[in-house]
């Protein structure tokens, strides 16, 4: 179910909706009762308008108490992801209660005409997607979302926006998890060299440019994750992690990374791979490269040669500025270029 309110308090305005109002008048009071004549006069509508949202919000899972002198939000836990829960991103955002995955939705939007920033985020999937046709399982307490972009870019520049979003998650996560995040091509993020989060990458296009993409965020915040290979914020921390907070970090990231690496929508490929290159896990570390088909299949340099498809071994040497991988064989073949679909990487 789609849970969504008409933007702005009036036609063509743009603003944090009332519902955003009341919400941040509550909030501020910490617990204590504010008067719906209060709200009403302080927001600028009927008191029938307060009452009338308030009675959505609770209906949205907010303890909102209603003692005799007004209204109040209880302390504790609401870590919604409502779209007026993003400040001045409320008008972008879509929110899913449950979905089958937000890349359909994303695209579906993207096919109705939204604008490129929209974002679409769910509780919950029924059909998550990762990469290469692997599902993802979509755990409550994760933070799943899909970022609709219209790059000024061509195909086969693809990569960049996923790059971007990318050293955001990056960037947050290591900041929210007071630890190094590190990308492993082409394009998880990692911790302690365990899987935090992914982004998934699908798009549409005419002739040799793209007219919508979707970079696909799965985050591991609070949900359950299996020991070993995986890890989530709440493993790390010891403790609960708001997955609104941790949203609005990396949309931050992103925005200001786009200032600097794609203004305007233009993509500036180097700066934006040698961003990317500081962050990469395993610089100069031995590598094989193989067909993503195998890429769950792990290997060691002893196992006979042709039992995967194995494209190249050699040291890896970071990315380039369209977003493939570098490997350098120390053959003839010299410096190969691996591009995101066509191959994983395996540290040996
Ligand atoms: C991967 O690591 O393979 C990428 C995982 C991407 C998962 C996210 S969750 C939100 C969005 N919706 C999906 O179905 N997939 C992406």
């Amino acid at each position: 179910m789609m849970v969504n309110q008409k933007p702005g308090r009036q036609k063509n305005v743009r603003g944090p909706s009332v519902r955003a109002l009341i919400l941040g008048e509550l909030r501020r009071r910490e617990g204590s009762p504010v008067s719906g004549t209060f709200l009403a006069n302080t927001i600028g509508v009927s008191r029938v308008a307060v009452w009338k949202n308030i009675q959505a919000l609770t209906g949205a899972g907010y303890p909102v108490r209603t003692p005799e002198k007004g209204y109040a939000l209880e302390t504790g836990e609401n870590d919604f992801l409502y779209p007026w829960e993003f400040g001045g991103r409320e008008n972008l955002f879509r929110y899913f209660s449950g979905t089958g995955s937000t890349m359909d939705r994303a695209r579906e939007f993207a096919e109705q005409g939204l604008p490129g920033g929209t974002v679409v985020c769910a509780e919950k999937q029924s059909a998550g997607r990762g990469r290469n046709g692997r599902t993802w399982a979509s755990r409550q307490g994760g933070l799943f979302f899909s970022l609709l972009e219209r790059p000024n870019l061509a195909l086969a520049d693809y990569a960049l926006p996923a790059m971007l979003l990318q050293i955001a998650l990056a960037k947050a996560l290591g900041r929210i998890c007071g630890k190094k995040a590190l990308l492993r091509w082409p394009n998880d993020v990692y911790i302690d060299q365990r899987k935090i989060a992914g982004v998934l990458t699908e798009l549409a296009g005419e002739g040799d440019k793209i007219t919508w993409l979707a970079g696909g965020a799965g985050v591991n915040v609070n949900n359950p994750v299996p020991s070993g290979r995986i890890t989530s914020c709440a493993e790390i921390l010891g403790r609960k992690v708001s997955r609104r907070e941790t949203l609005t970090a990396i949309l931050d990231e992103l925005e200001d990374l786009k200032k600097e690496y794609a203004p305007a929508g233009a993509y500036e490929n180097r700066g934006l791979a040698k961003e990317w290159n500081s962050l990469a896990e395993g610089l100069g570390g031995r590598v094989a490269v193989i067909d993503p088909r195998h890429e769950d299949y792990r290997f060691t340099d002893e196992k006979p040669e042709g039992e995967e498809r194995i494209l190249a071994r050699g040291t890896y040497a970071g990315t380039d500025g369209a977003g493939r991988c570098l490997v350098k064989t120390g053959t003839e073949k010299g410096t190969l270029p691996f591009s995101p679909g066509a191959a994983s990487i395996i540290f040996l």
